[in-house]
């Protein structure tokens, strides 16, 4: 049974509200796949937008086709000209900062195949977006002459979010044409209240304009959504008024007057009826609508315009209704547990005239159940990332979804936190320079692998300090300079084990080859360590030549008591991600059909929700 939650509905009072002031800050406007350099002023919106270059690492740049160039230029935005596709990879993603914690965000991306491929429909991809580490929807871009958007509010915690494409195996190359966020205030759409809970729009709708190709956005709308025209209602009557339609303080959707201008209504005795199915693929989606009502002629004395809303039969709002006069009304609440939802607005027996609805708005509530990495470990590794140029695989979320976990890294996943980054390896990876502090960020570290790169400079102290470190692997790299005694103390103690060439050890008395370790340095460890420090080497060196063949050069440090091998604990570490498979919640585009009669007289109302731009 259908369990319907409307949690309020507001009606205009006596309080007016100037409209805010129209307030870009905070506003990011992506371009994908624009020249590097090449930032402008968009001709509609006047908002200015900038190149992808710097929040994405992979990808290649296309224009789209001459022809559809030509097509777009009159109707679309620059955005639509170019793309980037990605042809390699299984996850690939911008990260887009910096934002404001904690804040909600509009997060709209376009799609525009525009034949940039010259394969024609053959170039078409089906592919699926995640915001962060959660699944976002499926991009279903069927027509290359058709954009496609994909919108959702979330609150983003970290001062970062991370837009992913993910491919499907056979289903084409993912691509993106554009990316635009919008900062919301707290007190618009309340029901996405924290991080916990996001909502993807289904669909956002103004009712009864002339021009079905109206878009209202910014700057009518100074929050920068895109309303379309619910488009093709033969049966639905348009209204409108050319005087402005306000809302009261506090009205957390903040329509704006061009949308709530125009409205649709029926003839007299009639009902306004809408409806759409929930997604084929999951039926257990729930759903967030929203009626906006706003009456556009002052009535007299002997008119009245009252309505009930109903939903698959049931009252949806328990009581009669009356849109004020040029004032934002709305009617919102969850709706859930059917496959199709049926919404009709009667008009009650008192009513002189029949319903109308000025805009609607139909989102997918989208539940982000994964857990992000932990924020501190996110920009070490990021930073990590920058400093040796790393490429892999290593975009969006380090540890999750653990499909796409990064090439050499090792992550803890807890039920109560964030998931932490336990080990790196980066082995044989061309790391050149010094060895960075930033590894002193990833506070949770059990295991480094730094080995078979060109590293130079001295074995940093800091990683001594490193409090769950008990791998260190730099052999195969070329520091001078001896190692720290802190270091040689953990490893003496037991609590690392430390691999380094036995030359530059300063507890290494045997033959050294190439370059003498630096004296002065070798001097600092104290004498007592030093003869400890030889004896725990012989100790060592002879277990492991009888344990474990070792390349001549290598001298391992491992702890003496507890007899664990640090390097099958290793392995247990590296074990324990493995295996466990996430399932995504599918969601599907509207691709709903209306053919639904009305009335006694068998009126169709044709049309379909389908994405109109
Ligand atoms: C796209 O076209 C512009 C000029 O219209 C050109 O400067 C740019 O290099 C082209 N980009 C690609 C990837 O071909
Ligand atoms: C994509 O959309 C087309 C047309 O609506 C449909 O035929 C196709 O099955 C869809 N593909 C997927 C993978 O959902
Ligand atoms: C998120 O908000 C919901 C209400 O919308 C609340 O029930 C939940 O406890 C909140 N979660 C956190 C982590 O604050
Ligand atoms: C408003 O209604 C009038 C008369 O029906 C029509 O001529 C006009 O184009 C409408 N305006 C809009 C913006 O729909
Ligand atoms: C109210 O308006 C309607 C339609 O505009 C009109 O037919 C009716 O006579 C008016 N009644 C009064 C009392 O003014
Ligand atoms: C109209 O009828 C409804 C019941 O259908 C009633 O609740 C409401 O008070 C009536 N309104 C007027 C203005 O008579
Ligand atoms: C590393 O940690 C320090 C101290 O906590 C902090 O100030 C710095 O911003 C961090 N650096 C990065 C790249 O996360
Ligand atoms: C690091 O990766 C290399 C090659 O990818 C592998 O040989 C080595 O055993 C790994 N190190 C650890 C500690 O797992
Ligand atoms: C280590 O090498 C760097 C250059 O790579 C050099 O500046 C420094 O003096 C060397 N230190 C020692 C102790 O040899
Ligand atoms: C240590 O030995 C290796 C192998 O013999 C050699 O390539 C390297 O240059 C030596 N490093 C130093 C600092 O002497």
């Amino acid at each position: 049974a259908a369990v319907l939650s409307i949690i309020s509905i507001c009606v205009a009072h006596a309080v007016l509200h100037a409209r805010a002031q129209a307030n870009t800050r905070g506003f990011i406007s992506i371009d994908c796949g624009s020249p590097p350099s090449a930032g402008y002023v968009d001709a509609v919106t006047w908002l200015p937008y900038v190149s992808d270059a710097q929040f994405v690492d992979a990808g290649v740049s296309h224009n789209i086709s001459a022809e559809h160039a030509d097509m777009i230029d009159l109707k679309l935005p620059r955005l639509y000209n170019d793309l980037r596709s990605f042809p390699t990879g299984a996850r690939n993603c911008y990260t887009v900062r910096p934002l404001t914690p904690g804040t909600k965000y509009l997060v709209r991306a376009t799609f525009l195949h525009g034949n940039y491929d010259g394969l024609g429909p053959g170039g078409l991809a089906v592919f699926d977006l995640h915001l962060g580490v959660n699944f976002w929807q499926t991009v279903n871009v069927s027509s290359v002459s058709d954009p496609f958007q994909a919108e959702i509010i979330a609150v983003v915690p970290d001062d970062y979010v991370q837009v992913c494409l993910v491919g499907k195996k056979g289903l084409g190359t993912p691509f993106i044409s554009g990316l635009e966020l919008r900062p919301l205030p707290d007190t618009l759409y309340t029901v996405v209240a924290n991080a916990s809970l996001s909502m993807a729009v289904h669909g956002r709708y103004n009712l009864g304009p002339d021009d079905e190709k109206l878009v209202v956005r910014y700057p009518s709308d100074p929050h920068d959504r895109v309303w379309k025209v619910l488009a093709n209602l033969r049966s639905w009557n348009p209204a409108n008024t050319t005087g402005n339609v306000r809302y009261v303080a506090g009205d957390q959707f903040e329509v704006p007057s061009a949308v709530m201008q125009t409205a649709a209504t029926v003839d007299d005795g009639f009902s306004l009826r809408f409806y759409w199915d929930a997604y084929e693929s999951n039926k257990e989606l729930d759903y967030f609508a929203v009626l906006h009502m706003a009456e556009l002629r002052r009535l007299n004395s002997s008119e009245a315009r009252i309505c009930e809303v109903y939903l698959n039969n049931g009252l949806w709002y328990s009581k009669p209704f009356s849109p004020e006069f040029r004032y934002s009304s709305s009617m919102f609440g969850m709706v859930t547990g059917s496959v199709e939802y049926s919404f009709r607005i009667e008009p009650t027996a008192n009513s002189t005239l029949p319903p109308l609805l000025n805009a609607l708005e139909i989102y997918v509530m989208v539940p982000t159940a994964e857990r992000a990495t932990d924020g501190g470990d996110v920009s070490a590794i990021m930073a990590i990332k920058a400093k040796y140029e790393i490429k892999r695989n290593w975009m969006g979320d380090p540890c999750g979804p653990k499909v796409y976990l990064w090439d050499g890294v090792g992550c803890n996943y807890a039920i109560s936190s964030a998931p932490r980054i336990t080990s790196l390896n980066l082995s044989s990876n061309g790391l050149a320079g010094e060895i960075t502090t930033l590894l002193s960020n990833l506070t949770a570290l059990q295991n480094l692998d730094l080995s078979h790169n060109s590293l130079t400079g001295n074995i940093p102290e800091f990683l001594a300090q490193l409090p769950s470190l008990a791998v260190l692997d730099l052999t195969g790299n070329k520091f001078n300079g001896s190692v720290p005694e802190s270091l040689l103390k953990r490893s003496q103690e037991g609590a690392l084990s430390l691999r380094i060439e036995a030359n530059i050890s300063s507890i290494s008395n045997d033959q050294p080859q190439g370059k003498k370790p630096n004296r002065s340095t070798a001097v600092t460890v104290a004498v007592a360590a030093v003869v400890l420090s030889v004896m725990v080497v012989v100790v060592v060196t002879l277990t492991l030549c009888l344990r474990r063949r070792r390349t001549e050069n290598d001298l391992s440090v491992r702890p003496l008591n507890g007899g664990k091998s640090k390097e099958d604990n290793g392995d247990a570490v590296s074990m324990q991600f493995d295996n466990r498979q996430f399932s995504y919640k599918e969601l599907k585009t509207i691709t709903n059909s209306f053919e639904k009669s009305i009335g006694k007289e068998k009126k169709t109302l044709g049309h379909s929700l389908t994405e109109v731009l």
